[in-house]
């Protein structure tokens, strides 16, 4: 069977809908994705074709269906301890700092801003638990979010398959913090009652957070505009600690998008803090 193509127009109106509710940028040469991404959701939903699943988009106001189509359109690529040395200097320099800095208040705040299915926040929470135990008496606020609720309830739950514990997690912290769960693993009770996950698109209103000790926000900006980069970071500012750091991923910078940051090398591995003075 030939495979079915969208047409200019109804290609037009996906772009349109996934860049206003998600601020994601698809290049007209991403059309496979759309296609890809798009069929098994027509096909979940009943429809006979990608083109009946547009006309239905169309013909109503934004509602489940549109955001099911935004979701699907999300790239949800993780792994647990990604691309490692970021966890590695956290673990080596910007813990004990912040720790023997904050000693006197006993607060930690952390956010996770694009936390896909839950494998990085919950790598930043075995660090915490492996290497600084005294943590877990403080006022622990760790924020963890996303736009997808499908992987809210994947992060909530912290359930993962034999694959995905075998991408990055070490034995030994698998046998400590996760318990059997059928076919898979789940991360301790106690350990996912750490860290409060909750909806939040980087390109709406914002939730009311406090000031944070560490901003991960990690291979999401690569999906948007220099607009929409330039005011998540602008955001960022007001929100991250004058002594706090920014996690971005490996292809990410802030600059050239917002000069009020200074990049911070460490251990091959670079963070960012706003600029002082
Ligand atoms: C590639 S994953 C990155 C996951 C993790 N930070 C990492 O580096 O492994 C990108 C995540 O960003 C989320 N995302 C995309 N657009 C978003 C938006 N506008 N607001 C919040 N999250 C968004 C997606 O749902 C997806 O889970």
């Amino acid at each position: 069977m030939e495979k079915e193509v969208l047409n200019t127009e109804d290609l037009g109106y996906v772009r349109k809908l996934v860049r206003t509710r998600s601020a994601i940028v698809l290049e007209p040469e991403k059309a496979y994705l759309v296609h890809s991404r798009l069929e098994p959701l027509a096909k979940n939903e009943g429809l006979a074709s990608l083109a009946e699943l547009v006309k239905k988009l169309r013909s109503g106001p934004y509602g489940a269906l549109h955001k099911k189509v935004v979701e699907a359109m999300t790239t949800n690529e993780t792994s647990f301890f990604r691309d490692l040395t970021p966890f590695q200097v956290l673990r080596e320099h910007l813990l004990p700092e912040i720790i023997a800095r904050k000693g006197g208040s006993k607060r930690l705040t952390m956010w996770c801003g694009a936390s896909s299915s839950g494998q990085e926040p919950y790598s930043v929470m075995f660090t915490i638990y492996e290497h600084f135990p005294e943590i877990k008496d403080w006022v622990l606020q760790y924020t963890a979010t996303d736009i997808s609720e499908e992987m809210l309830a994947k992060c909530r739950e912290g359930k993962y398959s034999q694959l995905e514990v075998n991408r990055g997690l070490p034995a030994a912290l698998l046998s400590k913090y996760f318990v059997k769960k059928g076919m898979g693993w789940q991360v301790n009770e106690d350990l996912r009652r750490r860290i409060d996950f909750k909806p939040m698109n980087l390109a709406g209103p914002w939730l009311p957070f406090p000031t944070m000790d560490i901003v991960f926000l990690r291979n999401v900006m690569i999906y948007f505009d220099t607009d929409t980069k330039k005011q998540i970071l602008a955001n960022i500012r007001k929100i991250l600690d004058p002594n706090g750091y920014l996690f971005l991923g490996g292809s990410e910078t802030t600059m050239n998008v917002d000069d009020h940051y200074e990049r911070v090398a460490i251990s091959g591995t670079s963070c960012y803090r706003v600029k002082k003075g």
